[in-house]
């Protein structure tokens, strides 16, 4: 094998964000760009020679360019083994799963999520460590600062593998193992679900679904499991053939950019279950016949519910889930009496739950849920764990969600969305929230009254991290919350978020519109952060 060692300069901007290196693929074209990015991954990695690494990606434009590179780096800097899903293929969940059942040194992940793809679009590139989950601070802050010192890498000469069949290649001695994507991932889902259940509820002919892959990443695992496995008719698959620009689309799986799939949910003859998941398959919506299921709702549902499942029927060790995601997994938690985290955004923070055994299930609002079955959230896992329920339960979507708000109360919830808003500006409304930390308690807005304001800093209770600046938060005497934060996955300008929510008690009050019930709310987060002085627009971008 020929190994070349060539030379190049660092760039400044390969600080990873919340999951992962993002930028637009013209970023990523720059001479030696991934390059440099993936030897600085190699560099921060003690003890790689011989190992395993996993190797997949979502598929958009660039996807195959990169494996192609990333396999020729990782034979140069000594890797004994890379599994590679076959067309350079893994959904994020699946690499996850197969960094664990492979007992893999870690992989890499190619993705941008849901942000847009092709030409024009966005690309991404993370690494996950050996329990299958994204890399933690430490690790992340060692490549950047490998990033900035680069001065050469190394790479093989050899021509491009044919990654589209299974089978063996080598590269020097390094043996480059070309995996089914779907079967490890498929039959993991098999043996948490109640694969028999649901396949007489779908075949029962009174259960319609649809579930639509977006044009990315979950086509294929779609059609295995909820088509080969599962029973489903293809046409009840929407938008199943990936595409490396994901058809033009947007696939983020909220109320706005899935707009194809609430429309039929939404239509007259509705089916009875709707989902989607993202570009990189991590993601899920869940919608009942005309019902949209908030993601912090879902966390505290199949939480309640987990003990219907094979895979969580002897209970739960705890909940954790995102600092701004609802309260209505905390009250779930109580009730069972079990451990409530709350952590800042991004799953890497779960890792160490999860691999202390702390949290069995965790969640985000931005339509994120998993388990300790691996170390990423799942968006095929959240919709087999509905179906599930839905074929224990035999209720409606709706039927399951509102006795659940019956018995423990509804969190109402929204997240707005200020997305490419001037950073500077924003910057200095996140300032001035930072600088009013400690000084609103007690003061009143209408029938609010402040009971803190601060900004989220969380100690890692596994290895004792610290974790500053995670959002702000203004907290009110009754429970409800204002959060404000700044997006670390843009590629474009600031985006401001805003999360707002307030708990209801009364039944009767719990069927009111999520945008109606937060009015109050909406204004006291217009009158504490002066949102449209900063950011010049007058309304949010999206609102989930
Ligand atoms: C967003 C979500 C966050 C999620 C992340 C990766 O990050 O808010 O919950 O973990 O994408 O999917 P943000 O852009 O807010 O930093
Ligand atoms: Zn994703």
């Amino acid at each position: 094998m020929n190994v070349t060692e060539k030379e190049t300069q660092p760039y400044a901007d390969q600080r990873p964000g919340t999951s992962g290196l993002r930028k637009k693929v013209t970023v990523f074209q720059q001479a030696n760009y991934l390059e440099n990015f993936v030897q600085s991954i190699f560099d921060s990695l003690e003890g790689l020679q011989g190992q395993t690494l996993v190797v997949g990606g979502d598929g958009r434009y660039f996807n195959r360019h990169a494996v192609q590179v990333i396999l020729r780096m990782a034979a140069a800097n000594g890797l004994g083994r890379v599994l590679v899903g076959r067309g350079g293929l893994l959904s994020t969940p699946a690499a996850s799963c197969v960094i664990r059942k492979h007992g893999a040194f870690g992989g890499i992940i190619l993705s941008a999520s849901h942000n847009p793809a092709g030409p024009d679009g966005d690309f991404g590139i993370k690494y996950n460590i050996g329990n299958g989950g994204p890399a933690p601070e430490k690790i992340t802050e060692t490549i950047y600062q490998n990033s900035r010192e680069i001065r050469r890498y190394r790479i093989a000469e050899h021509a491009d593998l044919d990654l589209d069949t299974v089978g063996e290649h080598h590269i020097g001695t390094m043996v480059v193992e070309v995996i089914d994507p779907v079967s490890d991932y498929a039959d993991l889902m098999q043996q948490l679900f109640d694969f028999d259940r649901i396949h007489a509820l779908i075949n029962s002919g009174l259960f319609q679904m649809r579930f639509d892959a977006m044009h990315a990443i979950t086509g294929p695992y779609a059609v295995e499991i909820l088509e080969n496995r599962l029973g489903v008719t293809p046409d009840a698959l929407m938008n199943a053939v990936p595409k490396e620009d994901f058809g033009g689309g947007h696939p983020d799986p909220n109320l706005v950019y899935a707009k194809e799939l609430v429309d039929v949910l939404f239509a007259a003859d509705a089916p009875d279950f709707g989902a989607a998941s993202d570009g990189d398959g991590d993601r899920n919506m869940i919608l009942g016949r005309k019902f949209f299921v908030t993601p912090s709702d879902s966390l505290a549902v199949l939480a309640a519910n987990a003990h219907l499942t094979p895979g969580y029927r002897l209970g739960l060790a705890g909940i954790a889930r995102s600092m701004p995601t609802s309260q209505a997994a905390d009250r779930v938690a109580e009730r069972l009496g079990i451990e409530l985290y709350e952590t800042p955004t991004g799953w890497k923070f779960f890792g160490n739950l999860l691999d202390a055994g702390k949290a069995t299930l965790c969640g985000e609002e931005s339509f994120g849920t998993g388990s300790d079955h691996v170390r990423e959230k799942d968006g095929l896992w959240a919709v087999l764990f509905w179906l599930n329920l839905l074929a224990v339960r035999k209720e409606s979507v709706q039927k399951i969600v509102t006795s659940h708000w019956r018995s423990y109360g509804r969190n109402y919830y929204s997240r707005h969305d200020y997305e490419n808003v001037d950073g500077e500006r924003a910057g200095e409304l996140m300032k001035r929230l930072r600088d009013q930390c400690g000084t609103l308690a007690g003061t009143r807005y209408g029938n609010y009254e402040v009971a803190f304001n601060d900004d989220f800093a969380y100690t890692d209770p596994v290895d004792g991290s610290i974790s500053e600046r995670q959002g702000i938060r203004v907290a009110f005497s009754d429970g409800s919350r204002i959060v404000f934060r700044l997006s670390g996955t843009g590629t474009e300008g600031a985006t401001l978020r805003i999360y707002l929510e307030r708990y209801e008690a009364d039944p009767e009050q719990q069927l009111q519109d999520p945008q109606h019930a937060l009015a109050d709310l909406i204004n006291i987060a217009e009158q504490i952060a002066r949102i449209r002085h900063y950011t010049g627009r007058e309304t949010p971008t999206v609102i989930t």
